[in-house]
């Protein structure tokens, strides 16, 4: 798919501005705070609905503006696609395809795909298990957007069940009533089929992504390392059968009821799974050096980019907030060759000239200044 042109209206520091890209990449340049990151969130929240920056569209909004409007339009192997997203300090958000205002959000999702790589991806190794629930799940949605459907529908179902939780066991005296206890098996029933369904997808994706991650991780460090990705289930998944998967959730469930008492919020689902990431062996999380790390998170970027297209059987948009200078001559040639031309890529930097010459050939660069671009 090909991103040709974006309009911006009072998002962020953006008053009003207009891009079209003409080249399979583009270099965005500027100095601190002028609008680089802002513009690539711009095209993340068209592509996941999300920005990695903030949950709140009040962020998202020009300072004293009442809405704000993120309009693209993307070229797609069948038809091209205009989008419009509206989003307002308080209220729903609009979104719109081809003219058309969308009753479901999720319509929105797969029109544009985008894989985004920014220095704060590094806490995809070094930080907490959230970190790395977030990131697959942000796959997850581009791969098949009606996950977002059924993580949303478990979010939802864990809330319940928390609130539930807290007011059942806030003083010391257990539950008697048999009311409260079949409402509890109610909602330990809907956890374990929602949650089934999450860790299935997730498992898959991951199964997935693998093969994927280990050829560039290869590629990228000389076949001198190894890397394996591991899904790490707070659920056992015994079989791939959902059956199974829910029995054992609700066994689980049993043996943790005590711990829930105490500490009076679900201990048992998706919500608490992880991912381990090794690399010859060792879990990269507590021993991997800046550069091993550093390799393994593109290794996983390539991938991801490599997936959707598989999946989706279109090439999404690479954006790279700032860590194309800080990757090696190295890294940045093996980047160069994962994405050629198939891949239209976004890049911001502060300056030019830790880029290899190579990636200026096919570029069309623009300036960017205090919200407008040049
Ligand atoms: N809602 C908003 N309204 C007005 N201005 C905003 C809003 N949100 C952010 N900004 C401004 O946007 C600027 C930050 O832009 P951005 O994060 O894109 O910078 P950048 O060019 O990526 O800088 P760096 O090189 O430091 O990463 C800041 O000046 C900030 O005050
Ligand atoms: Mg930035």
């Amino acid at each position: 798919m090909y991103l040709s042109h974006l309009a911006l209206q009072h998002f962020r520091n953006y008053r009003e501005q207009r891009i079209d890209f003409v080249a399979p990449k583009t270099i965005l340049v500027g100095e601190n705070a002028q609008g680089k990151s802002n513009l690539l969130e711009a095209v993340e929240l068209l592509a996941t609905l999300k920005s990695h920056r903030t949950s709140r569209d009040r962020d998202l909004v020009q300072q004293d503006q009442p809405l704000a409007q993120i309009s693209a339009l993307v070229q797609r192997p069948v038809a091209m696609a205009e989008l419009t997203l509206v989003l307002r300090p308080v209220g729903r958000r609009t979104a719109r395809l081809n003219g058309e205002t969308l009753r479901r959000q999720l319509d929105f999702l797969g029109a544009l795909n985008a894989v985004e790589f920014s220095s704060l991806d590094l806490d995809l190794v070094r930080g907490g298990p959230g970190e790395r629930r977030t990131w697959l799940d942000g796959l997850l949605v581009q791969l098949e957007p009606v996950y977002a459907h059924i993580l949303g529908q478990y979010h939802q179902v864990l809330k319940q069940r928390n609130a539930l939780i807290k007011r059942l066991y806030s003083d010391e005296t257990p539950p008697s009533e048999s009311a409260d206890l079949t409402q509890i098996a109610l909602w330990d029933a809907q956890l374990a089929t929602l949650g089934t369904r999450v860790m299935r997808r997730r498992a898959r994706a991951l199964d997935r992504l693998t093969p994927l991650a280990h050829h560039w991780h290869q590629a990228i460090s000389g076949q001198r390392e190894t890397l394996h990705i591991h899904y790490q289930p707070n659920v056992p998944m015994v079989q791939d059968e959902p059956q199974a998967i829910q029995a054992s959730f609700l066994a689980k469930i049993q043996e943790r009821a005590i711990a829930e008492q105490h500490q009076r919020t679900s201990l048992v689902g998706p919500h608490r799974d992880d991912i381990e990431f090794t690399i010859n062996d060792t879990p990269s999380r507590q021993y991997g050096s800046q550069g091993q790390q550093r390799t393994l998170v593109l290794a996983l970027k390539l991938a991801e980019l490599h997936l959707i297209d598989e999946v989706v059987g279109d090439p999404p948009l690479l954006l790279l907030d700032d860590v194309l200078a800080e990757l090696d001559l190295n890294r940045q040639n093996q980047l160069l060759e994962a994405i050629q031309d198939r891949f239209q890529t976004l890049i911001t930097t502060t300056h030019l000239g830790a880029f290899d010459s190579q990636w200026m050939t096919s570029s069309q660069i623009l300036t960017v200044k205090q919200g407008q671009i040049f």
